[in-house]
C-alpha cells in the first residue's frame, strides 16, 4: 500500500502542506479580530504560550498517529487498538474527525467565496462593471452560490491529482506568494498615516485582561482551529511523511510559521484599521471595542482601500487574493481527510471520490446558504467550538492511554535517534497522558 498511496516528496513540501492547512482565515482573518476584542497583546501571549505548550504536543500526536498507521484517520488509530472497544473508540474518534472537516469546509467554502467575490470586485469596477461590482459585494443567495462553487471546483480540482501533484505541489506554489503578498501589504500600510498608531494598539498588551476565562478560552479556540487539529487533517498529512524525518522538528517548525503569520496578519490588519480611522472611517463598536467579524474584512477595509484612489485598486484586489490563497490550502486539507477514508476504506478511485464528496460539501453549503441565519453560526459552533476540542482531546487520551509507550517511543524515534537524549523525549508521552487532555478539558469545561 506504501507506495501506491503517495506521499509528500520532501520535506519542504510537507512543511509548505502542513503550513498551508494551518494558515488559512484563521490566521488572517481570525486572529486579528480576536486581538482587537481580546485587549491586544495581552491576546497575543496568552495565545503563544498556548499554540506551544498545549496545541504543540496534540499536534504531535496526530502526526504520529498518522505516520505510525499510514492510512487515513480511522485505520490509523485502529492499527493502534488491540481489542474490539478500542477498535470502536478509534473509529467514533477518527471518524468524528472527518465529519468535522467535512462541517468546517461546508461554511468555509461560503467566505473563502466572499473573498473570491471581493477579490474581483476592484477589477470590474476598473473596467467599468460598475453593477457587476456591487452585485459583488452585496450578499445575495446567488453570489454566495456561484462562488461557493467555483471555490469547490478549485479544491475539488487540486485533491484530485493526489498527494505530490495536488497538494504538495499547489501547497509550494502559493505559499510563498500568501508569504510574499503579506509582507508587502504590510510595509505598504506602514507607510501611511495613522499606521503608528495601531502598531502601538497591537503590541501594547493589557495585562489585566491575561487570566480572563473568556481570553483563555477564545485564544485556545484559536489555537486548534489554527493547526487545523481534531479533524482528521493532521493525521493523514502525517501518514503521508517519511519515516525517515524528524517529526518532533517538523511540527515545531510548522507551528512556528503559523503562529508568525498569524502574528504577521495582526500587523497588517490592526494598523490598516487605524489608518481606515484616520481616514474617517468607524472603526470603534457601540461598546468602545474595535469592530471585528465580517464588518472588519468587508466594511473598514474596502473602505479603506477605496480611499486609496487608484492604487487602492491593486491593494484590494491583494489584500482578497491573499485571503482565497490562504482558504485554498487550508480547504484542501479538509476534503483530504474525508477523500482518504473513502478511498482506502471502500477501494473507490481517488479522482471519483473526490468529485462525489467535494460535490456533496457543496450541497451542505448550499443548504447552508439558503438558511443563512439559521445554520452559519450553528455549523461554525459545532464545528469549532465543540468538535474540533473534543476530538483533539480525545486523540490525546488515545495516544495517551491506549497506545504503547514504547510504541510511541519507537515511532518518534524514527528519523530522530537523538530524541532519546532529549527533554521532549522523557516528558512528551505523560504530557500527552494527562497534561494534554486536562487542560483542553478543563478550559472547555469553563466555556460551558
Ligand atoms: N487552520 C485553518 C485556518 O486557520 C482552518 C482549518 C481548520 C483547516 C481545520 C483545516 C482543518 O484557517
Amino acid at each position: 500500500m506504501g507506495v501506491s498511496r503517495g506521499g509528500f516528496s520532501s520535506r519542504f513540501g510537507f512543511i509548505m502542506a502542513a503550513a498551508g492547512s494551518a494558515v488559512g482565515l484563521g490566521n488572517i482573518w481570525g486572529f486579528p479580530t480576536q486581538t482587537a476584542s481580546n485587549g491586544g497583546a495581552a491576546f497575543v501571549l496568552v495565545y503563544l504560550v498556548l499554540a506551544f505548550c498545549l496545541a504543540y504536543p496534540a499536534f504531535m500526536a496526530e502526526l504520529l498517529i498518522g505516520r505510525y498507521g499510514q492510512a487515513n484517520a480511522v485505520t490509523s488509530m485502529q492499527k493502534m487498538s488491540r481489542n474490539l472497544w478500542q477498535k470502536r473508540f478509534a473509529f467514533v474518534i477518527g471518524f468524528g474527525g472527518i465529519i468535522c472537516a467535512a462541517l468546517i469546509l461546508s461554511f468555509y467554502g461560503i467566505l473563502a467565496g466572499w473573498m473570491m467575490a471581493y477579490a474581483i470586485e476592484p477589477i470590474s469596477k476598473l473596467l467599468g462593471f460598475q453593477q457587476a461590482a456591487s452585485w459583488l459585494t452585496v450578499q445575495s443567495v446567488p453570489r454566495d452560490l456561484i462562488f461557493s462553487a467555483l471555490f469547490m471546483m478549485l479544491t475539488i480540482g487540486i485533491i484530485r491529482r493526489g498527494v505530490e501533484q495536488g497538494i504538495e505541489k499547489w501547497s509550494k506554489r502559493l505559499m510563498p506568494m500568501l508569504i510574499g503578498l503579506l509582507i508587502l501589504l504590510i510595509i505598504y500600510v506602514f507607510t501611511l498615516d495613522g499606521a503608528r498608531e495601531g502598531f502601538n494598539a497591537y503590541l501594547n498588551p493589557d495585562f489585566s485582561r491575561v487570566l480572563e476565562p473568556d481570553l483563555l478560552i477564545s485564544a485556545l479556540g484559536q489555537a486548534f482551529f489554527s493547526l487545523s487539529l481534531g479533524t482528521s487533517v493532521m493525521i493523514i498529512y502525517g501518514s503521508y511523511i517519511a519515516k525517515k524525518e524528524n517529526l518532533v522538528t517538523l511540527a515545531a517548525q510548522v507551528t512556528l510559521i503559523d503562529v508568525s503569520i498569524a502574528f504577521l496578519a495582526g500587523l497588517l490588519i490592526i494598523p490598516a484599521m487605524y489608518v481606515a480611522q484616520a481616514q474617517g472611517v468607524a472603526i470603534f463598536a457601540e461598546d468602545g471595542s474595535l469592530i471585528s467579524g465580517p464588518n472588519l474584512v468587508f466594511d473598514v477595509l474596502p473602505s479603506l482601500f477605496a480611499g486609496m484612489g487608484d492604487i487602492g485598486v491593486f491593494v484590494a484586489f491583494a489584500f482578497f487574493v491573499l485571503m482565497s490563497i490562504a482558504a485554498l490550502t487550508s480547504s484542501i486539507s479538509m476534503l483530504e481527510g474525508p477523500v482518504s477514508f473513502v478511498v482506502e476504506r471502500h477501494n473507490i478511485e481517488r479522482k471519483k471520490a473526490t468529485t462525489v464528496i467535494g460535490i456533496s460539501i457543496l450541497l451542505l453549503s448550499a443548504i447552508i446558504v439558503v438558511n443563512f441565519d439559521l445554520l452559519f453560526g450553528l455549523v461554525i459552533n459545532v464545528s469549532t467550538v465543540y468538535g474540533q476540542p473534543i476530538i483533539a482531546m480525545l486523540c490525546c487520551i488515545f495516544v495517551g492511554w491506549i497506545w504503547y509507550r514504547n510504541e510511541i517511543l519507537a515511532e518518534i524515534k524514527q528519523g530522530n535517534e537523538d530524541v532519546e537524549h532529549s527533554f521532549f523525549w522523557k516528558i512528551w508521552p505523560w504530557y500527552t497522558k494527562f497534561v494534554c487532555p486536562t487542560a483542553i478539558g478543563l478550559v472547555f469545561w469553563h466555556s460551558l
